[in-house]
């Protein structure tokens, strides 16, 4: 991490049954593309960087090497798990208290989906890799910081297709207001907040677009209250592109700021970069072909991807008999763990039951390589290996 790489043995026990990390999402810890100068992801932080120096004249600090290895609560770690060394640096200077969390200090609620083993990434029971920059809210307060951006690298189990990659950037912005700033609007301090927060990203979207059709959606998370999502018209599609709201009390409170409101965002990079650059395929940001990579330069915001020829897809179906455990992601996973990023789209394309109750899926894989055409012999190998392995490790019945 910060340019050193971690290896599995370093953090995971080995006979941690709750360790549901791969070894190809291991090895992109400590990547930092959201780092690189040239790289697509980089140029749009810098950008947005940019628009927060010169509109709130460098208030906002940036926190973009905090460790993606995070407590999912608070954790006592004396003596310290494996993986607890790896926490991020302002946890271990708190030392033996680590406050790094994923879930609890933003109040995500303990039956909420996305602690899952099936939605998270478990490195043991109370360490996993974070799912969401806003896993920083709360450390970065109590460490006395009021104004923050913290950009890096997020994991999530999920679905495979062109806009879903379990490895992602986010960037986390947080604003904390006195009540001198309010006071004098007249307004009421969450109205007064919920207005800043929409103006601020409004202006960003025009910062990076110039014009763009946008619309916010009211939705829910466990940390804000009113919360919105803002969507941007994207190939005939409206596309969710952030996340923010108005803090819970509750989280000011534990910092000693219940007299303060605040608002946050959490932002995600690939899919803003695909709009701004055109990029077609989330794997491509992985990608180290030249044909990719030569494309982009320092500083320069949303020149025009140039597709180099497709290579022609393969499609292979697979159906089986799934059992109760059985979900899409554990699926998926195993389709990744196998193809790597030769597997472009999963998709469920039937599904039914029979008489006795037993649920037949079939899905159907898409294979192809950005780079290269793939030959009939190494597609059928891989669709072997995934059929051989799903049987082993799903427990399901090939039909
Ligand atoms: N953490 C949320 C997500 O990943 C985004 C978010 C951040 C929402 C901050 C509100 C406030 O979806």
């Amino acid at each position: 991490i910060g340019g050193v790489t971690i290896a599995r043995n370093d953090v995971v026990r080995d006979d941690d049954p709750t360790n549901n990390v791969p070894d190809s999402i291991f090895s992109k810890l400590g990547m930092q593309l959201h780092r690189r100068d040239k790289h697509p992801i980089g140029i749009l932080k810098n950008a947005i960087y940019d628009y927060f120096d010169s509109n709130y004249a460098k208030q906002f600090e940036k926190f973009e090497d905090l460790s993606p290895i995070v407590t999912t609560k608070q954790v006592k770690c004396s003596p310290p798990s494996k993986a607890c060394i790896f926490l991020s640096p302002i946890s271990v200077s708190n030392f033996p208290f680590v406050w790094c969390q994923n879930f609890d200090d933003v109040l995500v609620p303990a039956d909420h989906v996305s602690r899952s083993l099936n939605d998270t990434y478990y490195v043991d029971p109370q360490t996993v890799l974070r799912c969401h920059t806003s896993a920083h809210q709360a450390e970065l307060l109590r460490e006395g910081h009021r104004r923050f951006l913290v950009t890096g690298d997020v994991y999530r189990r999920d679905s495979i297709d062109s806009t879903h990659y379990p490895v992602f950037h986010q960037m986390e912005g947080f604003c904390v207001f006195s009540p001198e700033d309010w006071n004098e609007s007249g307004k009421d301090s969450t109205l007064y907040a919920a207005e800043d927060l929409k103006k601020c990203l409004e202006g960003l979207a025009r910062h990076l677009f110039g014009g763009v059709e946008m619309r916010w959606v009211d939705t829910y998370f466990p940390f804000t209250e009113p919360s919105f999502e803002l969507e941007i018209y994207f190939k005939e599609d409206w596309l969710e592109v952030l996340g923010c709201g108005v803090t819970e009390q509750r989280i000011l409170k534990q910092s000693g700021l219940e007299n303060n409101v605040a608002w946050a965002f959490g932002l995600g990079l690939e899919r803003l970069a695909m709009v701004l650059f055109d990029i077609p395929d989330i794997r491509l940001f992985w990608s180290d072909d030249e044909r990719f990579t030569s494309q982009f330069k320092k500083g320069e915001l949303g020149v025009k991807f140039k597709p180099f020829s497709k290579y022609p897809p393969c499609y292979k179906d697979i159906s089986f008999w799934i059992s109760e455990s059985f979900t899409e992601n554990n699926f998926c996973e195993v389709v990744r763990g196998i193809a790597g990023d030769l597997v472009e789209e999963v998709k469920l394309i039937d599904s039914f039951t029979n008489k006795k109750g037993m649920t037949s899926h079939c899905y159907r894989i898409v294979f192809r390589s950005m780079e290269r055409s793939l030959t009939d012999e190494e597609v059928n190998d891989l669709q072997s290996k995934v059929r051989d392995e799903v049987q082993r490790k799903l427990n399901v019945e090939l039909r």
